[in-house]
């Protein structure tokens, strides 16, 4: 089984970017935890970054075929992105929209997702946590047979 993760806009600045919010641990830290719990997990994971909308398209669009299922923190880019959205219910491929902060208890423009209407799953709030929730639901609806995702 293979995972795709898809880290959004500013998530590079991770560590230093308000750390009141998004906590000290950087980037490559994340990784290295996610590839653990995928160890674990005995699946093969994939990290993927970029600070721009069209890259995240291409990148998820290549997705098809090559993995299973996604996990993405689409940073900003959650509130503002119909073509990010159009993507992963283009690929149909399984989806789990993760964020590091309680996006519900923050300003009112975080509170709404392009993204949770296609996604398998959404996690927010549990710190850097919440790429490891999101793994372990996202393996554990791939080993459902015939999972997809709701539309
Ligand atoms: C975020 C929340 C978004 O609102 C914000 O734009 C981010 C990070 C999170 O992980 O908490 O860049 O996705």
């Amino acid at each position: 089984m293979k995972i795709l993760v898809i880290h959004g806009p500013n998530l590079n600045l991770l560590g230093k970017r308000e750390p009141e919010i998004y906590g000290k641990t950087t980037l490559e830290e994340i990784n290295s935890l996610i590839r653990k719990e995928a160890k674990a997990l005995r699946v093969q994971v994939e990290s993927f970054q970029s600070n721009s909308e069209g890259e995240i398209v291409s990148k998820i669009q290549d997705a098809t075929k090559r993995y299973d299922g996604l996990i993405i923190n689409p940073a900003a880019y959650t509130h503002t992105s119909v073509a990010i959205r159009d993507a992963i219910s283009s690929t149909g491929i399984p989806t789990v929209e993760v964020h590091i902060s309680n996006v519900y208890r923050r300003e009112e423009f975080r509170q709404k997702s392009f993204i949770s209407p296609v996604a398998s799953g959404v996690i927010s709030g549990f710190g850097v946590y919440s790429y490891i929730l999101g793994l372990r639901g996202l393996v554990s609806q791939l080993k459902k047979s015939n999972y997809s995702v709701p539309h």
